[in-house]
């Protein structure tokens, strides 16, 4: 067809006005958009902790989560002391609860956590120290407890925190039930036995403090390197991104995670909250968003960085004011709901290109 110069103007006019209006859109989007769908461009997984009680209790609580969010961590429910509170028996009603909310609402869940020193039940930790729990015994609970877990949810879980927070700040093995009874054998086994309940699982180490090179990063990047020479299948670190604005942004975390990547591995921000002094004034609020982008940009810069995970979303629920007093205001959201400086950080640099990848990145881990 054979279009007349008026009609080849008016063509080219309209094309400009569509493309003027697409351009728009897409600087709107960072604004309008969930952090989901900013997400899904970027082929990462965008996550929060949940708990468990407030997303029964609290529905306002609960659709942020679903619309915000396609990645879940229990922040609770999955740990040893709610999963086996009797030895040999298994709860896993809380955590199922979770895992149904996540298939409803189109979104992977992050297993936390197998092994730990910390929540416990009192029957394993009584029964190590008044001696009735053999060490062979502990070895024995282990995997009992790991495989139960693991087939219970095979095929439901993406990404397992298998070990979780075992190394000192120098770098050297922490103090526990497991290290006293099993020496440091029981990093292995665990993810061995992790590995024969659902072989499609990513099994992860996970810690905090371990954002900056030092010590504790070093020591972890001997570990995976030690495991992987052995045929231990550990697929990637956690970088748990507990931060406060009282101390200086890990400014070498891009780099750090380059290199766990370089070995092979898969990378992740899985606990990231950045917890300030209270009352906290705006220059703090926007310190925090800095520290939640600059986060966020080093995963996206590390090519195998599959997600990014707050640690809770809104003050309402915070972990914080009952660890770290006079702390606080630590999460994406006010106490009310309301999206703080660090929300618009965190989609704004969501809505940038993600370096080396196409526009739809794919997920590899
Ligand atoms: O379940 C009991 C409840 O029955 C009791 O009435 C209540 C009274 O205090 O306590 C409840 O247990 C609390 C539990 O959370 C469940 O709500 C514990 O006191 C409380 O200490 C526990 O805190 C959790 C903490 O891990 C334990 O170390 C936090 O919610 C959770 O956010 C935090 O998460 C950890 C990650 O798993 C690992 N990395 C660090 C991160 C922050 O500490």
């Amino acid at each position: 067809m054979k279009l007349g110069r008026r009609a080849t103007t008016t063509l080219a006019l309209l094309g400009t006005t569509v493309l003027m209006t697409a351009v728009q859109t897409v600087s709107a989007q960072a604004h309008d958009a969930s952090l989901r769908d900013l997400a899904k461009q970027r082929g990462i997984r965008i996550g929060t902790a949940v708990n468990v009680d407030a997303l029964a209790d609290d529905s306002q609580y609960a659709s942020v989560v679903g619309d915000q969010f396609n990645s879940v961590t229990a922040e609770n429910v999955m740990k040893w002391e709610t999963v086996e509170p009797s030895p040999g028996t298994f709860d896993f009603a809380p955590a199922d609860t979770l895992v149904r909310y996540a298939a409803r609402h189109h979104q992977e869940v992050r297993g936390h956590t197998l092994l730990w020193h910390n929540q416990l039940p009192g029957w394993l930790t009584d029964g190590v120290a008044d001696g009735s729990i053999t060490a062979d015994d502990l070895r024995d609970i282990l995997h009992r407890h790991i495989t139960a877990e693991v087939s219970h949810f095979k095929g439901k879980i993406y990404q397992w925190d298998v070990v979780n927070e075992v190394l000192n700040e120098d770098g050297t093995l922490r103090d526990s039930i497991w290290s006293q009874k099993l020496g440091d054998s029981f990093i292995a086994d665990a993810f061995r036995w992790a590995h024969q309940a659902d072989p499609h699982a990513k099994l992860f180490l996970n810690d905090y403090n371990i954002e900056s090179k030092g010590a504790k990063s070093d020591a972890y990047y001997d570990l995976v390197k030690r495991l992987r020479a052995q045929g231990v299948p550990i697929d990637g670190v956690g970088f748990q991104g507990h931060l406060d604005i009282q101390y200086d942004f890990p400014s070498d975390l891009a780099d750090n995670m380059a290199r766990f990547d370089a070995l092979g591995l898969a990378t992740s921000v899985t606990e990231a909250d950045v917890r300030i002094p209270l009352p906290a004034d705006e220059a703090d609020l926007t310190r925090q968003a800095s520290d939640y982008s600059g986060m966020l940009a080093a995963c996206l810069a590390t090519e195998h960085c599959t997600s990014f995970t707050v640690w809770g979303f809104t003050d309402a629920y915070s972990w914080v004011p009952g660890t770290f007093e006079g702390e606080g205001a630590a999460n994406l959201y006010d106490e009310s709901y309301q999206p703080k400086p660090a929300y618009t950080a965190v989609a704004d640099t969501l809505a940038k290109q993600r370096p080396g990848h196409g526009h739809h990145g794919g997920h590899r881990h």
